[in-house]
């Protein structure tokens, strides 16, 4: 019989839809019990789901782009006494639109402080008592977007610039030890990031997207085969991906900024 003692334990981030819920599905059909965090109240429900498939699910709503509530999360983490097999940083956020005309700096700065701060933040705390056991993996959810200039979405690529750049640092830094850092790239999925993003009206916005439980597989298979990165979902982004490696990133912004570009700027700029 399974008891705490011999079951894994993950924490996941942004566990209440999307990617980071498909992946604490896997981790819960995997037989990981699970400390799930997100903002509003879907994750109550998230919760109830999970429980199904495991036996232990806590949950904890937080808003991980206020410093003091990343460490409430890390205080929850130490109330449960046991040591953090998978680390799963995966809350983020877009946001679309052209930066120096039309987007909000408070929406922007808030972006960074869950997508950049919040990352790093909870990383610090949960991969120092890794390296003491020297045990654990982490997976980051980045994008493929971390390979191109973002037109139209430029401080949420840089963000993901940001975390895929981290990741493969401290996974080079930690290469010594018995720790795996992974990173999934998906492209574009079909969850509620667009929406959220104000990007529905986008051509990216409007096309047909990947699946997110496919998406979390193949991130779960990565992370428990310590890869360094996975690009998620289709053909299609991965073959985006290796190109992305000889393209000119000017030519990558010009690509971008036709996917992510709104049909009202569209407009504005025929006028
Ligand atoms: N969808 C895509 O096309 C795509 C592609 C590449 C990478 N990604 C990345 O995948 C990750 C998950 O996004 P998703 O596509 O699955 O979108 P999603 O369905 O909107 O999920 C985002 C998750 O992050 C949580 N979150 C948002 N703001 C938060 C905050 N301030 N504090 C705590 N949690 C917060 C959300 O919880 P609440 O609802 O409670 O706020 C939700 O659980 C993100 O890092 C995103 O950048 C997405």
């Amino acid at each position: 019989m399974s008891t705490q003692e011999n079951r894994p334990f993950a924490v996941v981030t942004g566990a209440s839809s999307g990617i980071g819920f498909e992946l604490a599905k896997v981790l819960a059909e995997e037989g990981f019990d699970l400390l799930i965090t997100a903002e509003d109240a879907e994750i109550d429900g998230a919760q109830r789901e999970l429980n199904q498939l495991t036996a232990s699910v806590e949950c904890t709503r937080l808003d991980l782009s206020r410093e003091e509530e990343i460490n409430r999360l890390y205080e929850r983490i130490q109330a449960a006494a046991r040591p953090v097999d998978v680390l799963v940083l995966n809350a983020g956020i877009g946001a679309g639109g052209d930066f120096a005309r039309e987007t909000e700096l408070r929406k922007e700065l808030r972006l960074i402080d869950l997508n950049v701060r919040s990352t790093v933040h909870l990383c610090k705390l949960v991969v120092q008592d890794m390296v003491a056991r020297d045990q654990g993996r982490i997976l980051f959810t980045s994008s493929i977007a971390s390979t191109m200039p973002g037109a139209y979405q430029a401080v949420y690529n840089a963000s993901k610039s940001f975390v895929q750049s981290f990741a493969l640092a401290i996974r080079n830094e930690l290469k010594d030890t018995d720790l795996t850092v992974t990173s999934l790239m998906p492209g574009p999925t079909e969850t509620e990031f667009f929406e959220r993003a104000d990007m529905l009206d986008t051509p990216v916005g409007e096309e047909e997207k990947d699946d997110p439980a496919e998406v979390a597989r193949q991130g779960y298979e990565a992370l428990m085969a310590g890869r360094e990165k996975v690009v998620g979902g289709s053909f299609k982004n991965k073959a985006q991906t290796v190109l992305g490696k000889v393209v000119p990133d000017s030519v990558k912004a010009e690509m971008h900024r036709k996917m992510a570009q709104p049909a009202t700027a569209g407009e504005k700029e025929e006028r």
